[in-house]
């Protein structure tokens, strides 16, 4: 799967702006605040329908405009089709093929994204939430089921946190939370675990290759609530949880256990990598993670993931470089940098380099003529 092009309008910084993408790689280089990472956000809202940055649609619209657009053409399985996202005052729209969907997750299992930035390089050493949105994004992308489940929990948990605060809640309307909470819950549990066993496997073994067989990575789901197995025993269990801790809960005025407070450990040859682990081995280990998040789109989907680089690529060593470039040689990358990156230039045998200034493509090079 790779983007063909892509069409800006008031996205922005882009006033009006069409982009035509090399299959293959595409390096963004320009000064700071020109525009790079905005188009990768354009690019990144094709796969869920929301930005990496910002959870308010509205802040991509162009300073003083009253909508913005994206509209992406795509090849996927040899065919071509385009996406095209809209937002306005009134909200968002979005378009497969010219045909408006109803829901966002009827976007979902077209485009898979994968995207690494600085941020994603603390993974490991960062609060728990910063994990979850790792396994709830790459989830959410494998599993349209668990996108809705995952937004039905964290409405509900908003529900019950808001009648935890109340004077006096009333028992039984607590009850009904508490039961869809355990719904909801169990069943993200249960993915959660899954998910974490394939990601485990795949990461080892990258891992042990990038460290030339030195290190052995281990991710283990560390869930407030076990997982038992199957759903129902989970959520029994869940359900059980919250009514004992009802009293507690309602002192504190928010919900104590459940899969929002969830974390995954990651150990590297036996050791904690959260508290032992040195800076480098830590961004290794985000590596390996970020590597194993596209192989596994590729078992379960048959299908390439689009690979975003955003700033990251000169915060690894030359080597690393090199080896996230060849395992990916399937794959489309956009890489933004700041710095021209000519190592890297020498490198690569085809693609093309854009030069970002104030919101346009003010140059684009064919890299096999550099
Ligand atoms: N909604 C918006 N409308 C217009 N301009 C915006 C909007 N949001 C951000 N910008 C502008 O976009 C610029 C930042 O763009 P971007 O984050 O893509 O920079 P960049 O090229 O990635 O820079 P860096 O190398 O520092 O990461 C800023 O100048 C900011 O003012
Ligand atoms: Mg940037």
């Amino acid at each position: 799967m790779y983007f063909k092009e892509i069409h800006l309008k008031n996205f922005r910084n882009y006033k009006n702006e069409n982009i035509v993408f090399h299959k293959k790689i595409n390096i963004l280089t320009g000064m700071n605040a020109q525009g790079k990472t905005n188009l990768l956000e354009s690019l990144y809202i094709m796969s869920l329908g929301k930005s990496f940055r910002t959870n308010k649609d509205r802040e991509m619209i162009g300073f003083k405009q009253k909508y913005c657009s994206a509209k992406a053409e795509y090849v996927k399985e040899k065919r071509e089709s385009n996406i095209e996202i809209a937002i306005g005052n009134e909200g968002k729209s979005i378009k497969i093929n010219g045909v408006r969907i109803e829901k966002n997750i009827e976007l979902l299992e077209n485009i898979y994204i994968v995207i690494f930035s600085p941020e994603d390089l603390k993974i490991i050493k960062d609060e728990p939430e910063k994990r979850r949105k790792f396994i709830d994004r790459e989830l959410c992308q494998l599993k349209p089921v668990y996108y809705r489940n995952l937004g039905r929990y964290k409405k509900i948990l908003i529900q019950r946190n808001t009648l935890l605060k109340q004077e006096r809640p009333e028992e039984a309307m607590l009850e009904v939370w508490d039961k869809a909470l355990a719904e909801y819950g169990s069943k993200i549990i249960i993915e959660r675990q899954g998910f974490l066993e394939k990601i485990n496997r795949i990461s080892e073994d990258l891992h042990f290759n990038i460290t030339n067989g030195k290190e052995k990575l281990e991710l283990i789901y560390e869930p407030v609530v076990p997982s038992m197995g199957d759903w129902e025993k989970t959520e029994l269990q869940f359900l059980e949880r919250l009514r004992k801790e009802r009293k507690v809960d309602i002192q504190r005025g928010n919900t104590g256990s459940g899969p929002h407070k969830d974390d995954m450990k990651v150990c590297i040859n036996g050791v904690d990598a959260r508290q032992y682990g040195s800076q480098g081995q830590q961004r290794t280990a985000a590596l390996s993670l970020k590597l194993a998040e596209i192989k596994l789109i590729k078992e379960e989907k048959e299908d390439d993931a689009i690979l975003l680089l955003d700033d990251v690529l000169s915060e690894l060593d030359e080597e690393r470089q090199q080896f996230l470039i060849n395992t990916l040689s399937d794959v489309q990358l956009f890489i933004t940098t700041s710095e021209t990156g000519k190592n890297l230039l020498k490198s690569l045998k085809e693609g093309y380099l854009f030069v970002i200034k104030q919101g346009r493509v003010e140059k684009r090079f064919d890299i096999k003529g550099l």
